[in-house]
């Protein structure tokens, strides 16, 4: 049986290959700036095995996120990262960069992460950065489109099917490479709110089963394409 880290993850784009690591279990960072429940549920996937992988570091730029509450009680590090404190967004990310490093994570979990992050950012990580989106993605996207906004949009626009997106973060917002994508329905009587709560359930499962075929290094990204291998080739 193959380790559950094979060579594969190094076609996404990986500076140091699984394959030459013992390790068979993920580092994740995950930033957030919210209530952060898709922490909560990545976490959740952790501790029952479903994702070979710990959450090692959380990373908040609010000093009050809730997310960082979920970290304590988890004893995961939780670390509020102050922007007041730096002058510009690049100074800001790089110290970003530097503490994952720290933790030697190897995979970035974006969950209700409010900031865009700069290129040096998206470098250091390179295919190793993941976001998740309420909306099917390319559709009710991009700057602006956070929070009830999206569901707001989804039902002005009439849209009879939404859902949410895992992807692969690169220098456009939210679009980069498609990992996963749930879809709901949407029902007559929906207001943004009802939509927002079926979407977040869906999102719960999209996002852990992302990392873990991340983590089995299942993923190779070709062009714009993520494909998913199959468990044992
Ligand atoms: C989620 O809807 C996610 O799709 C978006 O931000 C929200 C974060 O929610 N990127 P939570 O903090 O994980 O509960």
């Amino acid at each position: 049986m193959p380790s559950a880290i094979p060579e594969t993850l190094v076609s996404c784009g990986k500076e140091r290959g699984f394959a030459t690591l013992e390790r068979t279990k993920i580092r994740i960072g995950v930033l957030a700036s919210g209530r952060g429940s898709n922490l909560q549920a990545i976490i959740d996937a952790c501790k029952r095995g479903y994702i070979p992988g710990d959450v090692v570091c959380v990373i908040s730029d609010r000093k009050d996120a809730f997310a960082l509450e979920r970290a304590r009680s988890e004893e995961i590090p939780a670390i509020f990262l102050d922007p007041a404190q730096y002058p510009s967004r690049e100074e800001y990310d790089a110290k970003l960069v530097e503490i994952l490093k720290k933790h030697d994570v190897d995979l970035v979990c974006l969950a209700g992460f409010m900031r865009i992050l700069t290129p040096t950012f998206i470098d250091a990580f390179r295919n190793r950065i993941m976001n998740i989106h309420p909306a099917l993605i390319p559709s009710f996207c991009g700057k602006g489109m956070y929070g009830l906004k999206v569901h707001q949009a989804v039902l002005d626009f009439g849209a009879k099917v939404t859902g949410c997106t895992v992807h692969f973060v690169t220098e456009e917002v939210d679009l980069g490479p498609i990992i996963i994508q749930i879809p709901v329905m949407v029902r007559e009587n929906d207001t943004p709110e009802t939509l927002s709560q079926r979407v977040l359930k869906r999102e719960h499962r999209a996002y852990p089963l992302a990392i873990k075929l991340f983590a089995e290094g299942r993923l190779t990204i070709e062009g714009r394409r993520v494909r998913i291998l199959p468990k044992y080739p």
